[in-house]
């Protein structure tokens, strides 16, 4: 079977970059495009096939970005028009794709739509926003809560309505039952296709629309304390509702208009059988729904087999798989599982079934970073301070050697640097046979010779003792991966002529399937 019309985004690996955190060129602490585009052959050379972009456009930045004050322009902060259009010509140049990121639950309340929606009642955009008189007594509509903490609602004395957001006030969610802003965003989409973008990550895009009526939200009775108060409550009503699903449809349709295998990957947190509902139907295809399968899940072979067996069994046909170990809202892998264990991951990551994406600094085992009270930026940890919410810590400016700030940025970093940049550092683990990078780097290589990682067949084998494994399968090959996901050795029974190819330790591993603490081994298995 020939597998060389499949589209790029199946085979290829996504790489995440946070603007603001990659690379200075201006001196103001802050990462821009031009830094981006310095920093291409870097990624060339890693071995990946994409690049998403969190929000470049022009921002107030109470959200960093995904408060978007105009969306079909560039923040001055993070460069041009004229640069982007340079970075998205340096990319393809190198047989790379550009991904941006599509912000379409809420604007920023700088947004030109959002101050002529709140000039009066009878502005033709009131209705691109979702208002709503008061309760008799003045109240709020329903008890709808914000992510990050307080009512969704926020009282405009002006016009004497509440508008609806489900971040910040500073974010006003947008109104998708309006046709005509529907139609303006449906514009935004095609002016980035026009410029030549391959694809859009979609933010919250489960969010996009809310039920009729705006019914109360039913409490939980496990009144589960985690992002301010959003979790006391299940999102029946403000979030998935079936219309979301038109707008994705829509969403993809347009994309399909255009050449070039384009790519929508919706961010969606939801139960694996919401989620997956994204993805559409064969005669009415959606998105590409991210899996934070990962992120979540606790870090044991049971627990990872059993993820992985879950979400194959709810992929409806035809549905390609993806996975994620972090990106910049939560924690890094390395602070989650530990800097051996992150190896161990990263080999997972790289040799499932499925679309991979890599969160910036994770190839070099960034650190969550500690943020000193003075210096905290992310309004979620603003708002609720001490309550392990904050993400600046996965956001710490990238450190490319040892130079000053890591040669980030000649300024003062917008953010601290993780305290070891002078050694853990991309130059420095360039050098080192045994680095994360030096790990990465192989991996994507094994990823791309061997066309079995990237499309074949998964099998999973019985947990043998911490030992997650599975076969991957194409054309005749069988690829075998050992994972070891404990800290203590381990054997693995392997069968025979197997041959390894890759270990997460920089020296070979052993030859009769025992596994060395922390450690992951991709197989071959050789026909006798
Ligand atoms: C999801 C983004 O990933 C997050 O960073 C942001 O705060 C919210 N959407 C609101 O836009």
């Amino acid at each position: 079977m020939s597998h060389d019309r499949e589209p790029w985004w199946k085979t290829g690996v996504v790489y995440q970059v946070y603007p603001r955190s990659f690379q200075d060129t201006t001196g103001d602490g802050i990462g821009d495009l031009p830094g981006v585009l310095a920093r291409l052959d870097y990624l060339k050379d890693l071995g990946i096939d994409a690049l998403w972009l969190s929000p470049i456009f022009p921002s107030p930045m109470a959200d960093f970005g995904y408060d978007v004050a105009d969306y079909c322009n560039v923040d001055p902060r993070f460069g041009t028009l004229a640069d982007i259009d340079r970075l998205i010509a340096a990319v393809h140049e190198r047989g790379m794709r550009l991904l941006l990121d599509f912000v379409p639950n809420h604007s920023s309340d700088q947004h030109q739509w959002f101050k002529e929606s709140r000039s009066s009642r009878d502005n033709p955009k009131r209705d691109w926003y979702i208002w709503h008189d008061a309760r008799p007594d003045g109240g709020v509509p329903n008890n709808w809560i914000s992510d990050f903490g307080g009512s969704s609602w926020e009282w405009d004395a002006a016009t004497g309505q509440y508008y609806l957001h489900a971040f910040l006030k500073e974010q006003p969610d947008l109104n998708w039952r309006n046709p005509d802003l529907r139609a303006a965003m449906m514009d935004v989409l095609r002016f980035w296709f026009d410029r030549g973008v391959d694809g859009f990550r979609i933010d919250v895009l489960w969010h996009i629309v809310k039920a009729e009526g705006f019914p109360d939200n039913p409490r939980k009775l496990d009144h589960v304390q985690r992002m301010g108060e959003m979790f006391d409550q299940l999102q029946v009503y403000n979030t998935n509702q079936p219309e979301a699903h038109e707008i994705s449809a829509e969403m993809r349709e347009l994309a399909d208009g255009y050449t070039g295998d384009r790519v929508l990957i919706g961010e969606i947190y939801l139960p694996f059988e919401d989620l997956v509902k994204y993805y559409g139907t064969p005669e009415r295809p959606e998105v590409l729904p991210f899996n934070f399968g990962l992120i979540n899940v606790e870090w044991s072979a049971e627990a990872v087999h059993a993820l992985i067996a879950e979400y194959d069994a709810v992929l409806p046909p035809g549905g390609w798989p993806n996975w994620v170990l972090g990106n910049h809202d939560r924690p890094r892998i390395a602070h989650r599982v530990g800097e051996a264990q992150a190896r161990v991951a990263a080999m997972l990551l790289l040799t499932l079934r499925g679309t991979p994406t890599v969160y910036y600094g994770d190839e070099i085992g960034l650190p969550d970073v500690t943020i000193p009270p003075d210096r905290v930026m992310d309004p979620a940890e603003l708002r609720n301070p001490g309550k392990g919410v904050g993400r600046d810590p996965v956001r710490s400016p990238m450190p490319w050697d040892a130079s000053a700030h890591g040669g980030f940025t000649n300024g003062e970093p917008w953010l601290p640097m993780n305290p070891d940049w002078p050694t853990r550092n991309v130059a420095v683990e360039a050098d080192q046979d045994g680095s994360m990078l030096t790990l990465h780097k192989r991996l994507l290589a094994l990823r791309r010779a061997h066309r079995t990682l990237q499309l074949g067949d998964i099998h999973l084998k019985p947990v043998q003792g911490g030992v997650l494994a599975y076969e991957r399968r194409l054309d005749g090959e069988t690829l075998l991966v050992t994972l070891n996901l404990t800290a203590e050795p381990a054997l693995y029974a392997l069968p025979a002529l197997s041959r390894a190819l890759l270990s997460t330790l920089p020296d070979d591993p052993a030859t009769d399937g025992s596994l060395r603490a922390n450690e992951g081994v991709v197989w071959v298995l050789e026909r006798g």
